[in-house]
């Protein structure tokens, strides 16, 4: 799926040591894990879907969702642009991609994100793009919720 020249997609085994290689800024390690250990998941839950981001033919991010078939609630639960390309609007744009990619699942009505509370750019990200803030987990992540039923108006600049 593309967003202006983002798209997301399937992660090949080929982009694995590069997704491997991305890495966030300095003070956002506590905000994600590493692709690496979010690769690792993925390979033991069936219910995973890890995604690459690509800009042209650079890989600049991975995320992973998941939205098994028993639930109407899709979980975007990894998010991140590697740190020499974070700041340019890629991650709105990859955020824009995965959204029509899951919009596009017959069974999906709602779409789930969490993040560290004190995680600023996370929060206005999601909330340009229409998330809601609806509480904290039990573990005191910010959960944020947007209703697809109610997204046609949703910004995807
Ligand atoms: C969150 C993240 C994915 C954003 O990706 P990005 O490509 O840098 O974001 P964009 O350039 O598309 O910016 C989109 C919006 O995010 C917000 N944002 C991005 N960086 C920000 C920062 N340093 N401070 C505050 N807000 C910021 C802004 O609202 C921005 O919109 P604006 O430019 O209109 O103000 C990236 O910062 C990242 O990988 N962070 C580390 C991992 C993480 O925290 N993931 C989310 C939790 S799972």
């Amino acid at each position: 799926m593309g967003e202006g020249g983002v798209v997301v997609e399937p992660v090949r085994a080929a982009d694995r040591a590069a997704l491997e290689a991305l890495s966030t800024a300095e003070g956002q390690a506590d905000w994600v894990a590493t692709n690496a250990e979010s690769l690792a998941e993925a390979e033991q839950d069936a219910d995973a879907r890890p995604r690459a981001i690509r800009a042209g033919d650079r890989l600049v991010g991975f995320l992973m969702y998941e939205a098994p078939e028993a639930s109407g609630t899709a979980k975007i639960y990894r998010f991140m642009i590697d740190r020499a390309a974070q700041g340019q609007g890629l991650g709105r744009r990859a955020l824009a991609a995965v959204l029509v990619e899951i919009s596009g699942l017959a069974h999906v009505r709602r779409v789930e994100i969490c993040y560290m509370p004190d995680n600023e750019a996370a929060r206005r990200l999601y909330r340009s793009a229409g998330f809601v803030e609806t509480g904290l987990d039990e573990d005191g992540e910010q959960i944020a919720v947007l209703d697809l039923a109610g997204a046609d108006r949703r910004e995807t600049r």
